[in-house]
């Protein structure tokens, strides 16, 4: 009966966002956004620069620099609004870093362990056996095309565009979050990097996660077909769609969708 219950009040929604207002240092810059996701679901954000993007994706994560005023943010129906940036992480949300640190002495295969066992820990459980670290890193590995001496490197240390990316990518199918919030404003995302990004996430998405993908570039969503495509401007989404908006804002541009709205 109990668990009857549970699984009722279960929300159907990965992540809903309604009506967010937040900023920064007094400086409103989302006005009021409403964002629901499903399980399975992958939504493209775009918007001009300065619309608010990686704003959205910093206060859905929980970066605590920005400041919520209005509105809520719900994981699977548990507002998060009080919960910090790890809490949110160990619920399984992602946040792919825009500007990745360098960590000299680290490798990029201790880092990811060090990563998996924290969020293990914050979650009650022990660390994941030597033994199926490895394999599951292997296998991973293998799924991206990752060589054996890229996971002893030093952490970004001198990476290539590419190879930063890769290591992001890795990072996400490794640590298998709930919702994966890829913020791809970078403009060194040249048509390697796109496509490593662009296989990663179709190789990670599945009907039980979701990915909530910010990007200024059109040409991206060639390769990651979104089910849902929503246009940020001056902090809000002025219109939401499916995969043929991204389209129609390659040929048209953003203005025209101010004109609409
Ligand atoms: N740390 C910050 N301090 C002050 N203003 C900020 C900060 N981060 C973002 N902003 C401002 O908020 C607005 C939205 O920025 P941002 O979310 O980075 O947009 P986008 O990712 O769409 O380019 C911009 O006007 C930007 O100058
Ligand atoms: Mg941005």
């Amino acid at each position: 009966m109990l668990k009857l219950l549970t699984f009722a009040i279960q929300s159907e929604y990965m992540l809903k966002v309604q009506n967010l207002y937040a900023g920064i240092e007094g400086k409103e810059i989302l006005k009021g956004i409403n964002l629901e996701i499903k399980p399975g679901e992958v939504h493209a954000i775009m918007g001009p620069n300065g619309s608010g993007k990686s704003t959205l994706s910093s206060v859905i994560a929980g970066n605590e620099d920005f400041e919520v005023s209005r509105g809520s943010i719900e994981m699977e129906g548990e507002d998060i609004l009080e919960l910090g940036a790890d809490d949110r992480a160990h619920k399984g949300i992602f946040l792919s870093f825009q500007y990745p640190v360098e960590i000299p002495g680290v490798s990029v295969t201790n880092f990811i362990r060090t990563a998996i066992n924290e969020t293990r820990k914050a979650q009650g459980l022990d660390e994941m056996p030597a033994g199926e670290m490895l394999k599951t890193i292997r296998e991973k590995a293998a799924m991206l095309g990752i060589r054996k001496d890229f996971l002893s490197r030093s952490l970004n240390e001198g990476f290539s565009g590419g190879e930063k990316k890769r290591n992001e990518i890795f990072q996400l199918m490794m640590m298998d979050p709930k919702l994966a919030i890829l913020d791809e404003t970078d403009s060194g995302l040249d048509i390697d990097a796109l496509k490593i990004v662009a296989e990663g996430v179709n190789k990670f998405r599945n009907e039980n996660n979701a990915v909530l993908l910010i990007t200024h570039y059109q040409r991206l969503l060639d390769y990651i077909v979104p089910d849902f495509v929503h246009v940020l401007s001056d902090g809000k989404i002025i219109k939401s769609g499916d995969k043929n908006l991204a389209l129609e804002l390659e040929a048209r541009g953003y203005d025209w969708v101010k004109e609409e709205a």
